[in-house]
């Protein structure tokens, strides 16, 4: 049985007339550490607060153990929640702050000092028991929320957007400290973010949110390697997409299937989505900058992909090269957005000579590209 279970979930918030929550179904396993990816607005706070106790769904159960919890109040709920923000009490010291939620839960005095110093050697705070949090870097304040979250032994943390406000490096340190916590205590964690690549450092599964529904649950991995659809490849990692029809003897029997751009050029990937690709002539390919190689045009490997593009930049990225081209027929004079690839090459391999405005072949084995 999963440790926690959303059955056919909404939430409407009043005066509002779409659901913030959209028919969630969603099981979470004992010690797994599962993150809800989604953009702006997509409804991960929502799904966090209604699991925390914090909203109640409009409809739907939640479950604990095969137990509805929809009259536990969050305190009985066992959770440890960190927000956003840091939200410590700033008249509080450090080791006040952590022992507050063992006071609300009526922990005798006497257990308190040890389950609070013993929170503090997790988060490796020790020594700053006595600070208030003012005196601490905001890494070290996002700890404390972290040994707040942890110190009644909680089955579940949750943990919303807690990194956010952290620079790039103090961040890339937290993630791995939390990594290292998740190992350590084997506790069950749910974290937010929409950030994908603190996606996949730290999940063993992702959610991928958008409109209050799921689009995709799967390990970092599957997401990146085998999306179910263009939001997802384009959401988790970079994409490349263009648009087609298939061609008339290309049904989605076998593994791949071909289209025909606008511009006339025929493109073979894998076959994404059978069932829509069954009942519909257009489609889109999607293709990761990784998997491009550059080539003079008719200079690819046959059997592989050639889409003629013609080179608008060329930026030197420390580990890499972008490539920034242009696709045929996108004159770029209609006030629309042009149809532009890119593509990330090895220093090693990047051809010598390119220069902007030449016509190049940007090369892809049909298998390391999707259609749907
Ligand atoms: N208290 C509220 N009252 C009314 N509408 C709300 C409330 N909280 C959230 N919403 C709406 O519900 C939707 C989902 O919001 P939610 O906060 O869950 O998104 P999110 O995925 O956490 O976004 P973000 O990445 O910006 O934090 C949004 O359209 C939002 O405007
Ligand atoms: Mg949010």
């Amino acid at each position: 049985m999963a440790l926690i279970e959303f059955e056919h979930v909404f939430k409407r918030y009043p005066g509002s007339s779409s659901a913030a929550v959209d028919d969630l179904n969603l099981h979470i396993q004992a010690g797994e550490f599962l993150t809800l990816l989604g953009p702006s607005g997509s409804g991960k706070t929502s799904t966090l607060m209604l699991l925390a106790g914090f909203e109640a769904p409009s409809s739907g159960t939640i479950r604990l153990d095969g137990a509805s919890i929809g009259s536990l109040p969050p305190h009985q709920r066992n959770m440890g929640v960190v927000f956003q923000s840091y939200s410590l009490f700033p008249h509080m010291t450090v080791a006040q702050n952590v022992a507050f939620p063992l006071s609300v839960r009526k922990v005798p005095a006497a257990a308190i000092a040890g389950k609070v110093a013993a929170a503090l050697d997790k988060v490796h705070l020790q020594s700053f028991a006595q600070r208030k949090p003012n005196q601490l870097s905001g890494g070290q304040q996002q700890r404390v929320a972290l040994a707040r979250a942890l110190v009644f032994e909680p089955r579940l943390v949750l943990m919303d957007e807690p990194l956010s406000a952290l620079d790039k490096k103090l961040r890339e340190e937290m993630q791995l400290e939390i990594r290292r916590l998740h190992r350590e205590l084997g506790v069950t964690m749910v974290f937010v973010t929409h950030d994908q690549s603190e996606a996949m450092t730290l999940s063993d599964r992702v959610a991928v949110f958008n409109q209050g529904r799921i689009e995709q649950l799967a390990s970092p991995q599957t997401l990146y390697d085998a999306p179910v659809n263009p939001f997802v490849a384009s959401f988790l990692g970079d994409n490349n997409m263009i648009q087609g029809s298939l061609e008339p003897d290309s049904r989605p029997a076998g593994e791949l299937i071909r289209l025909r751009t606008a511009g006339g050029q025929s493109l073979q990937g894998r076959c994404g989505d059978r069932q829509k690709l069954a009942g519909d002539s257009s489609a889109t390919l999607c293709v990761r900058p990784e998997f491009l190689q550059v080539a003079a045009q008719g200079g690819v490997p046959v059997g592989h992909n050639c889409l003629d593009v013609t080179l608008i930049d060329l930026i030197q990225q420390g580990d890499h090269w972008r490539l920034l081209a242009r696709l045929p027929g996108a004159g770029g004079h209609g006030g629309h957005e042009e149809p532009r690839w890119f593509a990330k090459i090895s220093p090693g391999v990047l051809p010598p000579g390119l220069s902007v405005g030449q016509n190049l072949c940007l090369g892809f084995r049909p298998q390391d590209a999707w259609v749907f």
